[in-house]
């Protein structure tokens, strides 16, 4: 989009970049671009400013990012933050020492009047976490900042507009870290504030306009927020004889899902979607399957065939295909370019194909975060509980729930007995763990990810005496995968109260345990809502896992808090929450019991299969 004042952000790595970028664009109103440290001045000219992010590595690693040198010769204020700092302070010729001990956490900073500084009190609490650090500024450089630990916490070089930060200004726990980031990008650099929602959405129409042409687009609505919000930027744009709008409904939807995204939608004006019933056809071809690949395999072929039986004609030359692509994905940058994102698959089908290979594609959201996509959907008036929805994934509900035929429950039952003895002692051991938790091994496997690689293992249902100690159980929960062969996940059992012998249960893929599963889901999210939950969880699915404790099977409740899905921490859920939801679960016929799953990614992943 043009015309934009522009603060370019370099990605050394790790999550950082991005959480810079959201600031800048979230709190400054500023637009940013995310670059690799390869790019040259060139592919940076017009920017306003250069933030050169943190990274994950030391500067002296072997195969670390490295630096364009060439990049700051550009004429334009820069910015380094932690990793940033160090490739600005050997630029120059100042030197940092490499150091193997990590100081992290808050640091007192003490400053120096300086013009990053403006408004920023003395004495401030900035956020570290770092090995390196620099020990001898370049010339013309001058300390405007130092901590207890680290005496060049900040140092400027005003005449060059170079400035470096060893601590992270975008995180929270840095009290006056956006009014920092304020300084250089409003004050220093002089970037305009015009990356509002209102103007995103003017400019969005004016692309898929430009984009299109005299062509026609088809988009298929999944019910998700990215795709509900290009559909209604298509209505917006064009003439409705030239959309075609795809909903496939596999029954393994949310609760009134394709119910909503259709009336949403109609209110845009939109009065032909059409939704393909395929639920029956979904169910028949799971029958009988357990293995979660399998699963994942013929759900994502039956959205083929069937994409390719309604889109087929679109496939000629005066179709173009809107996509919900969002900005992380697009671009391919130092931290993001080896990501392992598991999105597309659904959207791989001879028509798609066909029309990506031959740059028959727009994708209108492409330059914005999700937060963004939100901001537009609600100010084209798309309902809130649309456009503040979870992520979902393509194939539902379809992999959260978990399936056994008799082979597979006699192997999951006899290597959960023999993993049993290990994971007494294992806790015994344990200090935190100790006599307060007890630890059942599930008869049922669940994927994982631990090094690289995926892996499929068992849960630990876990029982803990006293009050639920949820900082203690994520810690423990991953010190003690790490070290266990044969298990990947551990859930904490809030019914029933004490550990019996867990058995397996043969179940499949039906229309009533994928109408139970839809229940609970709701009921899941329901109280996520009424008690003020929901906003702040990223993501929450609700598993059903064919286990009992002499009822029926389980829900396992699987509440995350994460940035784009790479790594997710566990969102704690409250006593009053709980209280009220698990006897509602329990009170579902079919249901025995209910738990919550306490495991970081990685080790675990965010769904179950
Ligand atoms: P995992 O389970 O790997 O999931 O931690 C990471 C994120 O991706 C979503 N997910 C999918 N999304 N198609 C999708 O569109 C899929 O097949 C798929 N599998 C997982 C998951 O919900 C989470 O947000």
């Amino acid at each position: 989009m043009g015309g934009h004042d522009t603060i370019a952000v370099v990605d050394n790595g790790g999550q950082f970049a991005h959480l810079i970028s959201v600031v800048i664009r979230d709190r400054l109103k500023v637009r940013t671009v995310i670059v690799d440290p390869s790019s040259g001045p060139e592919d940076l000219s017009g920017v306003k400013g250069v933030v050169l992010s943190g990274g994950p590595d030391s500067i002296y690693k072997e195969g670390a990012v490295q630096l364009n040198p060439a990049l700051l010769d550009l004429d334009v204020p820069f910015l380094g933050l932690c990793y940033g700092m160090h490739q600005i302070a050997l630029r120059y010729g100042g030197n940092v020492e490499g150091s193997d001990h990590k100081e992290y956490g808050h640091a007192v900073l003490c400053r120096e009047e300086d013009p990053i500084f403006k408004g920023v009190p003395d004495g401030d609490r900035v956020w570290m976490s770092h090995g390196d650090k620099v020990v001898a500024l370049p010339d013309g450089f001058s300390v405007v900042g130092s901590t207890e630990g680290c005496p060049i916490a900040a140092f400027s070089d005003t005449r060059r507009k170079r400035w470096g930060f060893q601590f992270h200004p975008e995180v929270e726990d840095t009290l006056h870290g956006v009014e920092m980031l304020e300084n250089f990008v409003l004050g220093i650099c002089g970037a305009g504030q015009d990356w509002t929602a209102q103007r995103n959405t003017q400019e969005i129409e004016a692309y898929i306009r430009k984009e299109v042409g005299d062509r026609n687009v088809l988009c298929l609505v999944s019910g998700g927020v990215d795709s509900t919000v290009v559909a209604a930027l298509l209505l917006r744009a064009l003439p409705k004889e030239r959309t075609r709008f795809i909903h496939v409904d596999t029954g393994m939807m949310r609760k009134d899902e394709s119910a909503l995204v259709m009336e949403a939608l109609r209110d845009q004006g939109l009065t032909d979607l059409k939704v393909v019933d395929a639920s029956d056809i979904y169910i028949r071809a799971l029958e009988g399957i357990s293995d979660p690949e399998e699963k994942r395999k013929r759900i994502g072929r039956l959205f083929i065939d069937i994409i390719n039986r309604e889109a087929g004609d679109a496939s000629s030359s005066d179709w173009v295909l809107a996509q919900g692509t969002l900005y992380p994905d697009t671009i391919e940058s130092g931290g993001t370019k080896h990501s392992d994102v598991i999105k597309t698959h659904h959207n791989r089908v001879d028509v798609i194909m066909r029309m990506l290979e031959e740059g028959r594609v727009i994708e209108p959201v492409r330059e914005l975060y999700k937060a963004e996509v939100r901001e537009v959907g609600s100010g084209l008036g798309l309902p809130p509980e649309l456009v503040g929805r979870h992520p979902f994934p393509g194939p539902g509900l379809g992999i959260r729930a978990l399936c056994q035929d008799p082979l597979t429950m006699k192997r999951n039952l006899e290597e959960a007995r023999s993993l049993q003895g290990r994971i007494d002692e294992l806790i015994a051991e344990d200090r935190w763990a100790g006599k307060k938790v007890r630890g059942v091994v599930l008869p049922v496997r669940s994927v994982g990810v631990k090094g690289d690689e995926r892996s499929y293992e068992h849960p630990v249902a876990l029982w803990l005496d006293g009050k639920r100690d949820w900082k203690g159980l994520k810690l423990f929960s991953t010190r003690f995968i790490n070290r266990t062969r044969g298990i990947n996940r551990c859930v904490l059992v809030i019914s029933p109260e004490g550990p019996a012998g867990p058995l397996p249960l043969e179940r499949y893929m039906t229309r009533e345990r994928l109408d139970l599963l839809r229940e609970a889901d709701d009921i899941v999210m329901e109280g996520l809502r009424r008690y003020g939950l929901y906003d702040g969880i990223w993501q929450c699915p609700t598993v059903l896992v064919p286990v009992s404790f002499g009822g029926g099977e389980m829900v396992v409740i699987r509440p995350v808090w994460s940035e784009r899905a790479m790594t997710a921490e566990v969102a704690e859920l409250p006593d009053v929450y709980l209280k009220d939801v698990v006897p509602q679960l329990i009170s579902l016929p079919g249901i025995g019991s209910v738990a919550v799953d306490v495991t970081s990614k990685p080790p675990g992943t965010i769904e179950w299969e």
